[in-house]
């Protein structure tokens, strides 16, 4: 059996010979004497056309063949030189491996994105999605390639953790249920307090205080897993469950970490182009036509830089009327992020040194007393992909920090400790490994990269 990704990448040394191949139907056109099936067998974003004919001994059961009915097909390969696609196969014999039911939801036409949401089982059979999780796996390989390459250790950070990285509140207890002992549907007799074996914790909101540790030994170091956020928000670039990438560097400021980002960032995109033209080309048509060009002009060009101080001014001098006011100080919403980098910048913008109060604890403060060496990138469509900073290694002034935001000391001893026995200075940053899907194939919704999303009103699946 041959895979149809080895026939469209080399169908020069398949052409003439006999082949079989496996697969689920995906259209078929059927005259009194011959008929046309669109094959997928996975392997591949493009179906393989099938050309069958009366001499079948089983033409009359092949004909009638419902939608997404896997078949098994031997026949040659014949080159098509005056049609869309470059080849066909000329069937010898078909056989049926499993009939499809003919009530299958995926007729042939153009379903709505909501409605697929719908059936995300199946979902994955369709055109736009069978692209997007293609993609979704080469950019998870991209990047694990990028920091290997570089000498990065990958590093396992825990999944229920004790800590709150970003001291924002949202995140998601854990504990432990003895259901021998609770009738069902009975949240009352629930014990609470016991948590994970008498300790509290919660479902980790990042992996960076652990990275933290790891790169203080390995120098460079990346985590990619999952993460959770428990903030009840329905936007279209929030989820419950998503997955973040974390590198973090020792010897190293907030300009090596702005280099390391925008490194990846090309690296990635560059080899999804290279290694899935066929479903970047898809989504330039059917998604958003202006990606291609918009991806190769970032390959071509440096990202833009900005002060949070500088960008709040731009904001304020563009008279635009925002629904959140814009002054210094405040956090910057999605509006204003997407006004910075598409009406503005018109490409990736690195905004800096935010005001310390609207960031986390752990980044460094800055000479003025104010902001923090923090480095949020904000790309066009998205808004911000990426969160990072330089650490604060000075123990005197992280201990302040804490004091200062109430966090619990105690809690964060091991971390302290860190910037007691060689902490370096030191850098990371957490790309949303989502809304970097969303950025390379123009998706608008964050529940249409995930397989099986969790946001707060959809766990169904
Ligand atoms: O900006 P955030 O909160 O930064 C951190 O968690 C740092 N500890 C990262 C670090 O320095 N190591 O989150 C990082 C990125 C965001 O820029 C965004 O892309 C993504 O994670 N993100 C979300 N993606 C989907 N749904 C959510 N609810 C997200 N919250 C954050
Ligand atoms: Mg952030």
């Amino acid at each position: 059996t041959v895979l149809v990704k080895e026939l469209f990448r080399n169908s020069d040394s398949h052409t003439n010979k006999s082949i079989k191949v496996s697969g689920w139907i995906r259209t078929s056109r059927v005259s009194k004497t011959f008929g046309f099936i669109e094959l997928n067998d996975g392997s591949f974003f493009k179906n393989v056309q099938i050309v069958f004919d009366e001499s079948l001994d089983n033409f009359k059961e092949i004909s009638k063949l419902p939608i997404s009915s896997a078949i098994v097909v031997e026949g040659k390969l014949e080159e098509t030189p005056n049609s869309k696609q470059p080849f066909e196969i000329k069937a010898e014999n078909i056989s049926i491996e499993a009939l499809s039911s003919s009530e299958y939801p995926l007729q042939k036409k153009r379903h709505s994105l909501e409605f697929l949401r719908s059936i995300a089982h199946l979902r994955p059979r369709s055109n736009t999605f069978s692209a997007v999780f293609r993609v979704r796996s080469l950019v998870a390989y991209a990047i694990h390639k990028f920091f290997q390459e570089r000498g990065f250790v990958y590093t396992h950070t825990p999944i229920i953790t004790g800590s709150d990285c970003e001291g924002a509140g949202q995140m998601f207890r854990v504990t432990t249920l003895d259901m021998k002992n609770i009738p069902l549907n009975n949240d009352k007799d629930i014990d609470f307090s016991r948590d994970f074996f008498g300790k509290e914790t919660n479902l980790t909101v990042s992996g960076q205080l652990e990275a933290e540790a790891y790169a203080l030994a390995f120098r460079n170091v990346y985590t990619f897993g999952p993460t959770f956020r428990a903030e009840n928000s329905n936007t279209a670039r929030h989820a419950s469950e998503f997955w973040m990438i974390e590198p973090e560097i020792a010897f190293a400021d907030l300009s090596d970490n702005m280099e390391l980002a925008e490194d990846m960032l090309k690296y990635i995109i560059q080899y999804v182009l290279d290694n899935a033209p066929e479903e970047m080309e898809f989504f330039n048509n059917f998604i958003d036509n202006t990606l291609l060009d918009r991806l190769h002009n970032i390959l071509n060009s440096e990202f833009a830089k900005v002060s949070y101080t500088e960008a709040v001014q731009m904001l304020i001098d563009s008279n635009e009327n925002f629904e959140y006011p814009v002054e210094w100080g405040c956090d910057l919403q999605t509006e204003h992020e997407r006004y910075l980098t598409e009406k503005i910048f018109k490409k990736p913008v690195f905004v800096t040194n935010y005001p310390k109060d609207i960031k986390a604890f752990y980044m460094r403060l800055n000479d003025d007393n104010k902001t923090v060496a923090a480095m949020d990138l904000l790309v066009p469509g998205v808004g911000e992909i990426i969160g990072g900073s330089q650490r604060e290694e000075r123990l005197d002034i992280l201990e302040k920090r804490m004091e200062e935001m109430n966090l619990n000391k105690d809690d964060y001893w091991w971390y302290l400790e860190l910037r007691k026995y060689g902490g370096v200075k030191h850098a990371g940053y957490g790309l949303g490994f989502e809304r970097a899907i969303m950025y390379i194939t123009g998706i608008s919704n964050i529940r249409d990269v995930i397989p099986f999303p969790r946001t707060p009103k959809s766990a169904e699946f």
